[in-house]
């Protein structure tokens, strides 16, 4: 029974060697969430990573297109990053690895890569597409949203002036009407006081 236990004691013992082993010799993973990602001009894009390798890696962030090819940013994970001039205030990192850019410009269309470097020099890289669109669809609703505000308030001016007519008739009408009487009066008034007046 004895030896039967050291036996099987060993032998996990090895596989729990062989684990760590190829645990420690494991590859960097980099999972991406989601890909490509569109996003609207003025807007913000998340690039969401999820690493996994051995120390702390370094990691750095690219751009590039068909006109350019631009480095973003660059840190050790878990330490303040280093941006580019160019993105200077535009780029949030986070403790994670993921990346976000913010107040999107239709240049930053792009390819996104991200390379993942360990303490122990092996490294690897991962693209992601990003394409930002104009937002035109938003531009024409405000321009219909206008329209309509200038539609109601010509139509508003218009009823009010209609009503202000109205009004200003009837009252002309109402006095007209309520003068006639006076007018008759007064005008009795003068000849019967010119008839009684002495001189
Ligand atoms: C990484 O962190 C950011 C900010 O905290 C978060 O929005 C994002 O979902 C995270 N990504 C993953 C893959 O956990
Ligand atoms: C940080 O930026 C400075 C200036 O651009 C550069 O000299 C330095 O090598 C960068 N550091 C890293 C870790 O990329």
């Amino acid at each position: 029974m004895r030896p039967a236990w050291i036996h099987c004691s060993q032998n996990t013992q090895i596989l729990y060697l062989i684990f760590c082993l190829c645990h420690y010799t494991q590859a960097i993973s980099i999972q991406v969430s989601r890909s490509p990602i569109t996003a609207p001009v003025q807007g913000s894009a998340l690039f969401s990573v999820d690493i996994t390798c051995t120390g702390t890696p370094e990691i750095r962030w690219m751009f590039s297109s068909v006109s350019r090819q631009q480095s973003i940013a660059a840190w050790m994970l878990g330490c303040t990053a280093n941006v580019t001039e160019m993105y200077e205030g535009r780029v949030q990192t986070h403790p994670n690895g993921s990346l976000t850019i913010t107040d999107l410009r239709l240049q930053d269309s792009g390819y996104y890569t991200i390379t993942v470097t360990e303490p122990s020099g092996s490294s690897k890289d991962v693209c992601m597409v990003l394409t930002v669109t104009e937002v035109l669809y938003e531009d024409i609703q405000y321009f219909i949203v206008f329209i309509i505000v200038l539609g109601t308030l010509a139509a508003f001016l218009m009823l009010c002036m209609w009503l202000l007519n109205k009004l200003h008739n009837t009252i002309k009408t109402c006095r007209q009407q309520r003068r006639l009487p006076e007018h008759s009066e007064t005008e009795l008034q003068p000849l019967g006081q010119r008839r009684t007046d002495p001189r």
